[in-house]
């Protein structure tokens, strides 16, 4: 799909459909004066009537008369109070949805005048929506013969919104590319698989690439991925990507990603209802390349480095059981309770390998971590905590930019001793109580002093039911946030 802009007014664009925007409650917006004189009034007619009151998800397709656009697509964009950039982006992929419905594969959408956001800010958001909801999985299955594939999607805007839509569309190329990589079924991502497809985008974008592999890891001492992994045929691997532009002094930002290619629950296997889900379970990983991918690609001028622990949690004869205590890369204990809680486990070697190698300003994990997480927010939202203020909100802030939206959970002190062990320094599982946060404190105890924040992406890297602008699957829940956060 080609993005293209352009300055001209609405009244002349050429596409096969044009997306209106209209408010809900406070009549057409002038912005659209023209282009209704030229079609016949068509627009003032339709929102005189009942169907259409530019309530948030409306869509209404209106056929033209003349030869300006095939037809017109009215989509809501609910009370103007209440307007941000994800309704705007929900409102734009709705739009382009009703007219790929309808036949068109051209579509333009004009941007409104809305106080408080700029040109720019609007296309960036609306590219994010046209290229992330023409996204579907189809490595293993062609598109319908009747299928409608989106071939240009046109801004229209009196300023100049070509370099930032230029920019959006890398990211929304590498949250799909993440996607990809979450959706692939757990038979062609296995660790070793899943780096290689990190090496060949790494060597596509010119980012450093270090593969360390069960040998290397059992020399340094990465004991807690290697138990996690011990019960595959094939041995986990821990993958680094590093972007460091020319010049870059100081101490790198480390973003590390959870990286179960597949995740039976091992010895403590889980029930065979939806198990097959767990393919996503290294969606913190690819948040992770997606994002080295993006920042490459837009030459972005932070030091950033990527560190994803990969290992297939299996039950076999070889596998890590419950009750087995392990000396993690840093000298901790664990004692495993429970074999299920793998995630946090791969990423107490990773956090403590990462924080020792680079001495990190700050380091920021994303995992598909516990299902309390789920059961507390959601898919709207992914659990967030850490250990400095400054760092939360400046996540929590690009999460809201860009709609991968964060919410706060404590890390006090008080459940620190929930992981706690009798035999050993931390237990792996503490219970139901409080489930999504023990996790986190779990994971604190491996970053030291470092400045950091957990993110749990358990409800949201995963859909089950489609929003506007995520089919069902693999959302690349991320690779947006991270990448708004690391170039502002
Ligand atoms: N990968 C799962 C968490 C998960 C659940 C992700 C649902 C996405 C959807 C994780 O490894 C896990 O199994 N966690 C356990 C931890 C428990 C045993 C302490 C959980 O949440 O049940
Ligand atoms: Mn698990
Ligand atoms: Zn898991």
């Amino acid at each position: 799909m080609k993005v293209s802009t352009t300055n001209a007014p609405a009244a002349e664009i050429q596409a096969e459909a044009l997306i209106l925007t209209i408010p809900e409650g406070t009549g057409k917006p002038t912005s659209w004066d023209a282009v209704d004189a030229v079609v016949g009034g068509i627009v003032s007619e339709a929102l005189a009537g009942p169907g259409f009151q530019g309530k948030r998800g409306q869509t209404l397709a209106l056929s033209t008369p003349g030869n300006h656009c095939r037809e017109l697509v009215l989509v809501g964009l609910g009370i103007p109070e209440e307007f941000d950039l994800e309704v705007w982006r929900r409102a734009v992929a709705n739009g382009i949805a009703k007219a790929r419905q309808r036949g068109s594969s051209k579509i333009a959408v004009p941007l409104p005048e809305i106080d408080g956001h700029d040109s720019e800010e609007l296309s960036i958001a609306a590219t994010e929506a046209a290229i992330l909801t023409s996204y579907r999985y189809r490595e293993f299955k062609a598109a319908p013969p009747e299928f409608v594939e989106l071939k240009e999607i046109l801004l229209a805007a009196p300023v100049n919104i070509a370099a930032a839509t230029m920019r959006a569309q890398k990211v929304a190329d590498a949250t799909c590319w993440a996607r990809d990589l979450v959706n692939t079924p757990s038979n062609m991502k296995r660790p070793d698989s899943l780096a290689e497809n990190a090496r060949e985008m790494a060597v596509e974008t010119g980012l450093e690439f270090e593969i360390i592999d069960s040998g290397k890891a059992q020399q340094l001492g990465l004991n807690a991925l290697l138990a996690v992994g011990q019960g595959s045929s094939v041995g986990p691997r821990l993958v680094i990507l590093e972007h460091r532009p020319m010049g870059a002094t100081g101490q790198p930002t480390v973003i590390v990603g959870k990286g179960i290619t597949f995740d039976t629950g091992g010895i403590s296997l889980k029930p065979a209802q939806k198990m097959g889900d767990m393919k996503a379970d290294m969606s913190g990983a690819a948040a992770v390349f997606g994002t080295m991918q993006a920042l490459a690609n837009l030459d972005a001028q932070r030091w950033v480095v990527g560190v994803t622990p990969l290992a297939e949690n299996m039950p076999g004869s070889q596998a890590y059981r419950p009750s087995d205590i392990i000396r993690a890369y840093d000298g901790t204990t664990i004692e495993v309770l429970n074999t299920d809680a793998e995630g946090r486990v791969v990423l107490a070697d990773a956090l403590a390998y990462a924080c020792k190698r680079y001495e990190p300003c700050r380091i920021v994990d994303l995992a598909t971590l516990t299902g309390a997480c789920v059961v507390a927010l959601g898919s709207h939202a992914a659990g967030l905590m850490g250990n400095n203020d400054e760092l939360c909100n400046a996540l929590i802030s690009s999460g809201n930019a860009t709609g991968e939206r964060l919410w706060r959970l404590p890390a006090w002190s008080a459940y620190d001793k929930l992981v706690d062990s009798e035999v050993a320094n931390v237990r792996n599982s503490a219970g139901r109580a409080a489930g999504v946060v023990t996790a986190g404190m779990f994971l604190k105890r491996f970053v030291g002093n470092t400045s950091w924040a957990h993110l749990d992406i358990a409800g949201t890297a995963f859909l089950e039911k489609a929003t506007p602008y995520q089919p069902r699957g693999g959302t690349g829940f991320g690779v947006r946030l991270l990448t708004h956060w690391l170039s502002t």
